[in-house]
C-alpha cells in the first residue's frame, strides 16, 4: 500500500457516478501525486525547490487523470506502466509551463508566483529542461514505442508553441492557423495521454486509435476554453493574470470571432484589437469590451461542438461507467470555469 506524502492532493476533477471507478481513480491519482513529488526531487535543494514549485502549487492533473481513465478501457489498468505514463505526461506538461511563463512574462500560475517571477528566467527555463529530462528518463522505462510517441508529441507541442508567435502565412486563414497552434501545443499531449492509458492497459487497437483521436479533440477544446477563460475570468478563479493573450498580442478564438464583426458598434473594439495592448489602460478597455461581446458565447458554442465531436468517437468503446466518465470529461473540458 502506498503512503501518500505529497503536499498537494488533487480532488478528482470529474464527477464519476460509478463509486468503484471513482475510488480507483482517486487512489491511483494519489499514487501518481506521490510519484510526481519524488520525480521533482533533485540532487540539490535549489533545483528540488524550483522543480517542485509549480507541481506543489496544484493544478487539475487533467492529463494524468485521462491516462488513468483511458487505462480503464483495457484489461490491465493497474499496470505500473500506466502510472509511469501518467507521470510522463504531467512532467512534460509542467516543464512546458515553466517555459511558457517565461515566453508570456507571466507572474501568476496556479495562484502562485511563476518560477520566472520568484527566481528568474534562467532558473525557470532550466527547471523546465530538468523536468523534461525527468519525463524522458521515465519514457525510456516505457520502451522504444513510447519514446517514439513522446518525441513526436514533443515536436508537435513545441512547433505549436512556435507557430503561436508567428502570423499566419499570406492567404492562410487566421482561424485555421490558430486551430493548428492549439492542436499542436495542447491537443498533442492530451491525445498522447489518452493513447498511453489505453495502450499500456492493453486495450484493443481500435480503442487506442479512437481514444487518441478523442484526446486530440478534447485537448484542443481544453485549450480553446482556457483561452476563453483568459478573457472571462478574474485571477481569483483562474489563478493566472487575466488578459495575458491580449497583452501578448495572441489572437485567440473570441478575438478572431470578434474581428469578423462588421457591426459599426464594434469599431472601437476592432481598433483596440489591432493596437499594442501592453498599455494598461488600453488593455483594460479591450478586455472590458471583449468580455461583453457576443463573440464570447460564439466561442463557447464552438468549444461545446468540438466536445460533442470528441464524444461521438467514444462509440468505439463498450457502453458503461468508463465511457460515461470519458463523456463527462469532454463536457467538463468544454464548460469549465477554472
Ligand atoms: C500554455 O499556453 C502552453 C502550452 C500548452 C505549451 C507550451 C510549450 C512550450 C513553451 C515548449 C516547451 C518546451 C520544453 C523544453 C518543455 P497558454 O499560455 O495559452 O496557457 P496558460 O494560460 O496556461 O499560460
Ligand atoms: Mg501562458
Amino acid at each position: 500500500m502506498h503512503q501518500v506524502t505529497a503536499p498537494f492532493a488533487p480532488a478528482l476533477a470529474l464527477p464519476v457516478l460509478d463509486e468503484a471507478l471513482a475510488r480507483r481513480l482517486s487512489e491511483r491519482l494519489a499514487v501518481v501525486e506521490e510519484l510526481l513529488a519524488g520525480h521533482c526531487r533533485a540532487r540539490t535543494a535549489y533545483v528540488s525547490q524550483a522543480a517542485s514549485h509549480l507541481m506543489a502549487a496544484g493544478g487539475k492533473r487533467f492529463r494524468p487523470l485521462l491516462v488513468l481513465l483511458a487505462a480503464e478501457t483495457g484489461p490491465h489498468p493497474e499496470r505500473d506502466e500506466v502510472l509511469t505514463a501518467a507521470c510522463v505526461v504531467e512532467l512534460t506538461h509542467v516543464a512546458s509551463l515553466y517555459h511558457d511563463d517565461v515566453m508570456d512574462e507571466a507572474d501568476l500560475r496556479r495562484g502562485a508566483d511563476t518560477a520566472n517571477a520568484r527566481w528568474d528566467n534562467n532558473t525557470a527555463i532550466l527547471t523546465g529542461d530538468f523536468l523534461f529530462g525527468r519525463s524522458s528518463e521515465l519514457t525510456a522505462d516505457l520502451g522504444p514505442e513510447a519514446v517514439r510517441i513522446q518525441a513526436r508529441t514533443f515536436t508537435r507541442l513545441v512547433e505549436g508553441q512556435i507557430l503561436e508567435t508567428v502570423a499566419p502565412e499570406p492567404g492562410e486563414d487566421a482561424l485555421a492557423h490558430y486551430l493548428e497552434v492549439v492542436a499542436g501545443k495542447t491537443g498533442s499531449l492530451i491525445a498522447t495521454s489518452a493513447r498511453y492509458g489505453a495502450m499500456f492497459a492493453g486495450a484493443p487497437a481500435a480503442v487506442v486509435e479512437a481514444l487518441t483521436r478523442y484526446g486530440e479533440i478534447v485537448g484542443s477544446a481544453f485549450q480553446l476554453s482556457d483561452d476563453i477563460l483568459d478573457i472571462a475570468s478574474d485571477s481569483v478563479e483562474s489563478g493566472k493574470t487575466p488578459g495575458t493573450d491580449l497583452r501578448e498580442g495572441v489572437p485567440t478564438l473570441p478575438v478572431l470571432m470578434a474581428q469578423a464583426s462588421t457591426d459599426p458598434e464594434d469599431a472601437r473594439l476592432l481598433e483596440l484589437l489591432a493596437a499594442d495592448l501592453t498599455d494598461d489602460e488600453l488593455h483594460a478597455e479591450a478586455l472590458g469590451l471583449l468580455r461583453k461581446h457576443p463573440a464570447m458565447d460564439e466561442a463557447r458554442a464552438y468549444v461545446v461542438a468540438r466536445a460533442e465531436e470528441a464524444k461521438a468517437l467514444l462509440g468505439a468503446l463498450e457502453p458503461g461507467p468508463v465511457r460515461t466518465a470519458l463523456e463527462a470529461f469532454a463536457d467538463i473540458v468544454a464548460t469549465r470555469s477554472a
